[in-house]
């Protein structure tokens, strides 16, 4: 079989991270090639196990700077890129939007036109529910590929953006590419500054744990190797133009969520700590997951057993996580890239 060359883009991030660490485990005959700007989200020692293996490359670019991006794919003519780099926070989209915009909508489109040049085989746009908006409170509404856009933060519009742009590409130019859009995601080498791995931080540190407004909003967790099966599926699956909703139809509220955390390591609920509210918090996501189960995909955890996996992984990993909070890890690739 001839080797394939794939572009990870983010894949120091949350789930390109574990999807470069699948992608490298399970097709040893693929070049995977990691691509990521490193910001505070990019992180390389959860790599330690995979970055000495021959079919592994980092490539440190930022995705926005079109120069770099032409040369670097013109110089190694992927044969597939799966795109996961973004700004990729809410909360932090509130505050500084405009990075956002550059890395998320300018950076998607420095990609899709050097995939153009260079003629790839497929372009795998990673993007979220969020674009959709947000649904009430009634359990039989769901988010559909047909849902209007209506995306509600400066995160998500800037995703929103990002997708317009990649349909563009394939009805203007032809290029082959695929939407996905999925559900909130938890698990291993999940940053802590999202709700699960904070809560789980926080409560091992016996420190409060700030839960929005009342806690009744609604998210749909999928566990994130269950994502990095359907990315994989779609890659080399997908029908080229589609959009492929991603979620496991385990919906809990915020609240229970935290609870379950909690409970979970035997330590007071006490800890909680209602903040005020997030600003254009949206109340509910719940993903109909029905066209990629015709695909092929179906998910392997329930919310109960991947959340316990998730807990006892961050409990059999603070180094991780430890030394994600303190800052040490920024300096890790300084040690092992530059000066070895
Ligand atoms: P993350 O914030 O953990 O990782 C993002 C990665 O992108 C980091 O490694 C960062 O260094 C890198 N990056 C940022 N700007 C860059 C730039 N200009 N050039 C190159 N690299 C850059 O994000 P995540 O949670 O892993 O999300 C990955 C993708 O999945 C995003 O596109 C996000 O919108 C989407 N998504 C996330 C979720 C979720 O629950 N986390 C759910 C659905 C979709
Ligand atoms: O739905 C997919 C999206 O899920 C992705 O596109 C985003 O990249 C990803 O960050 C995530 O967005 P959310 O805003 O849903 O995730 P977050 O972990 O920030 O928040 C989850 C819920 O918990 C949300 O309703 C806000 C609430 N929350 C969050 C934090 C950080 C709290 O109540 N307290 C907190 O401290």
């Amino acid at each position: 079989m001839n080797r394939k060359k794939i572009l990870v883009t983010g894949g120091a991030g949350f789930i390109g991270g574990n999807f470069v660490q699948y992608m490298v485990n399970k097709y040893p005959n693929y070049d995977i090639y990691n691509l990521d700007l490193l910001t505070y989200a990019g992180d390389l020692t959860k790599h330690r196990e995979i970055e000495n293996k021959d079919n592994y490359h980092f490539v440190k670019a930022d995705i926005a700077d079109r120069e770099a991006i032409m040369s670097l794919f013109e110089k190694e003519k992927f044969n597939y890129v799966a795109h996961f780099a973004a700004e990729s926070h809410v909360d932090r989209s509130i505050t500084e939007p405009e990075i956002f915009v550059e890395t998320n909508v300018l950076g998607t489109q420095v990609l899709l036109n050097a995939a153009k040049e260079i003629g790839v085989t497929k372009f795998v746009h990673v993007s979220t529910d969020e674009v959709y908006g947000e649904l009430d409170f009634n359990p039989t509404t769901f988010f559909t590929e047909e849902t209007p856009l209506q995306p509600n933060s400066p995160y998500s519009a800037s995703k929103a953006s990002s997708d317009f742009l990649v349909r563009a590409y394939h009805e203007t130019f032809g290029l082959p590419v695929n939407i996905t859009r999925c559900s909130n995601n938890y698990g291993p080498f999940h940053f802590p500054e999202k709700l699960i791995p904070l809560t789980i931080s926080r409560v091992l540190n016996e420190e409060k744990v700030p839960v929005y407004g009342d806690g009744k909003n609604i998210r749909d967790w999928l566990h994130v190797l269950d994502h990095c099966a359907a990315i994989d599926l779609v890659l080399h699956e997908g029908v080229n133009g589609e959009v492929y909703n991603v979620g496991g139809h385990n919906e809990r509220t915020n609240l229970e969520v935290v609870k379950t955390i909690i409970n979970t390591l035997g330590k007071s609920e006490d800890l909680i700590e209602f903040v005020a509210d997030r600003l254009g918090h949206d109340k509910r996501y719940a993903i109909d997951p029905t066209k990629l189960e015709k695909l092929g995909w179906n998910p392997t955890y329930t919310f109960e057993t991947g959340i316990a996996q998730t807990i006892q992984w961050y409990l059999d990993n603070k180094w991780w996580w430890e030394q994600i909070i303190s800052g040490e890890y920024q300096n890790y690739f300084k040690r092992q890239y530059l000066f070895n």
